[in-house]
């Protein structure tokens, strides 16, 4: 499901294009098929989300280019964590939030892929991420805590997580989340937050990956 909607999502890239490549195990496929494309004589260049992105597009002979050399992306294909019925999404499962943010607001078209088991009515079944610097994070997590959620630091081999930005990652559970909109500039007023995983209007395009082998495009309304 994953790599039929990362294919599909690939099948967009045409020759010229900066492509800003997302983290996570859908969008493996994603540079698993734009470096096929590659090696068959795409002329493309490229920008990862994360580290581990960048050295997997690396290993695969995909050029890339560092964000001071890019004016704006043409194309990002990312994943995402959960997509609800506006197509705004949660993302940051793979504590690249961040840097994910960043080029999505830097493309010209951002194209989402997921499998069906990503699509919500609501976000917030999946706890949101949340990535603070290090300097005072109890008390940037009590300040998150008191927005209404349960929220602890992820933990990655019995240590405390640390991103790409050096930075932690709190993970919190709001439940529904009925004003994404409203949480999000809440969350962004808290000193010591760097972003949080919500991506409110930002998706042009969702494609799911149905376990029927099927495929689905839902477009942002403002495009449609
Ligand atoms: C990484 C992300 C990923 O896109 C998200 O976690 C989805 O990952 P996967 O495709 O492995 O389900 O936001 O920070």
């Amino acid at each position: 499901m994953k790599q039929m909607a990362a294919e599909e999502a690939v099948n967009r890239i045409q020759e010229g294009m900066i492509v800003g490549l997302g983290t996570g195990s859908t969008a493996y496929w994603a540079i698993q098929k734009l470096a096929a494309r590659v090696t068959d004589g795409l002329k493309i260049q490229a920008i990862a989300t994360s580290s581990h992105s960048e050295k997997l597009a690396q290993s695969l002979g995909i050029p890339l280019l560092a964000a001071a050399q890019i004016n704006s992306i043409d194309v990002t294909i990312d994943g995402a964590d959960e997509v609800d019925a506006d197509l705004n999404l949660i993302k940051g499962g793979g504590g690249a939030l961040v840097r994910e943010k960043i080029i999505a607001k830097a493309s010209a078209y951002y194209i989402i892929i997921v499998d069906e088991s990503k699509l919500v009515d609501k976000l917030g079944k999946f706890p949101l991420p949340i990535e603070i610097i290090p300097f005072g994070a109890e008390w940037t997590l009590k300040r998150i805590t008191a927005l209404g959620c349960k929220a602890s630091f992820r933990q990655a081999e019995g240590k405390v997580y640390i991103s790409d930005n050096g930075n932690y990652i709190a993970d919190c559970e709001f439940g529904v989340i009925h004003q994404s909109g409203a949480l999000q500039e809440a969350i962004n007023l808290i000193p010591g937050v760097v972003e949080s995983g919500l991506f409110i209007r930002m998706a042009d395009e969702v494609i799911v990956g149905y376990n029927d082998e099927s495929i689905k495009t839902l477009r942002s309304k403002e495009i449609i």
